[in-house]
């Protein structure tokens, strides 16, 4: 696997841990992590930062096409930077969050965002996350997997991710908040958020993390064997 350059897609819900899991499984396979959802992350913070209405499909379409968005390894860590500069955690905040529908909504915003997508990964060795990676970015990715979890654990999670960081939000508000989410991202008239054809699905709601990356290493393992036997490419012997 580890020499081999495939595209694994990770798709589901907003809290379903596939930040984590991408993360560590590229790690693991010496593959880069892609957070795709960083990138209309990125989109959002910048319109907001240059006061555009986020409804103004011209200054919008004409930001993202100027836009150099580059995935790099800094300290151990994959981190964003746009046309430079980092921007990793800038677009983690709340209102970058609320916002994020006016410009992940936006069928000409898509179109650019997915292109620059596929021309990060067209050599393979990544693993990218998002809602739409499996359907619409790579749907020819060797492996394509759909993590999903139950509203009430991706909001316990949620929680408790917050408590760490000392950011105060009350369990039934961030419960109603996913719900939101999820209705968005399943909802949206372009690349709505849905189980890609051939995809592995796994309910992480009662696993750990790394329970999760060794279900999803077994499952690649499983496939890739299979495929090779079935290509021919692999002969065995002995018990
Ligand atoms: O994964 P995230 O929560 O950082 O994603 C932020 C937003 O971007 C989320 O509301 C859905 C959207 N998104 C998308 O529409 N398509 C993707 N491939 C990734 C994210």
């Amino acid at each position: 696997m580890k020499n081999k350059s495939f595209v694994i897609a990770i798709d589901g819900p907003a809290g379903a841990g596939k930040s984590t899991i991408a993360r560590l499984l590229a790690g693991k396979l010496g593959y880069v992590y892609i957070d795709s959802g960083a990138m209309y992350r990125s989109i959002t913070w910048a319109a907001m930062r240059a006061g555009f209405s986020l409804q103004d499909d011209k200054k919008l379409v004409a930001l993202a096409k100027k836009t150099k968005l580059c995935f790099k390894k800094h300290q151990r860590q994959v981190k964003l930077f746009m046309n430079g500069k980092a921007v990793t955690k800038a677009i983690r905040t709340p209102e970058v969050t609320a916002n994020i529908c006016y410009i992940a909504d936006n069928p000409r915003i898509r179109q650019i965002m997915v292109k620059l997508q596929q021309r990060i990964g067209q050599h393979g060795g990544i693993v990218m996350e998002g809602r739409d990676i499996g359907t619409k970015v790579f749907p020819a990715a060797e492996f394509k997997f759909y993590l999903d979890a139950s509203a009430q654990e991706r909001a316990r999670r949620r929680f408790l991710e917050f408590k760490d960081r000392g950011v105060k939000a009350s369990l039934s508000d961030i419960l109603k908040d996913i719900k939101i989410r999820d209705h968005k991202d399943k909802t949206r008239a372009v690349s709505p958020l849905k189980k890609a054809r051939g995809s592995i699905v796994i309910d992480s709601s009662k696993m750990t993390p790394e329970q999760v990356v060794g279900k999803i290493l077994e499952k690649i393992k499983a496939v890739d064997s299979s495929r090779q036997r079935r290509a021919g490419i692999e002969r065995c012997a002995g018990s």
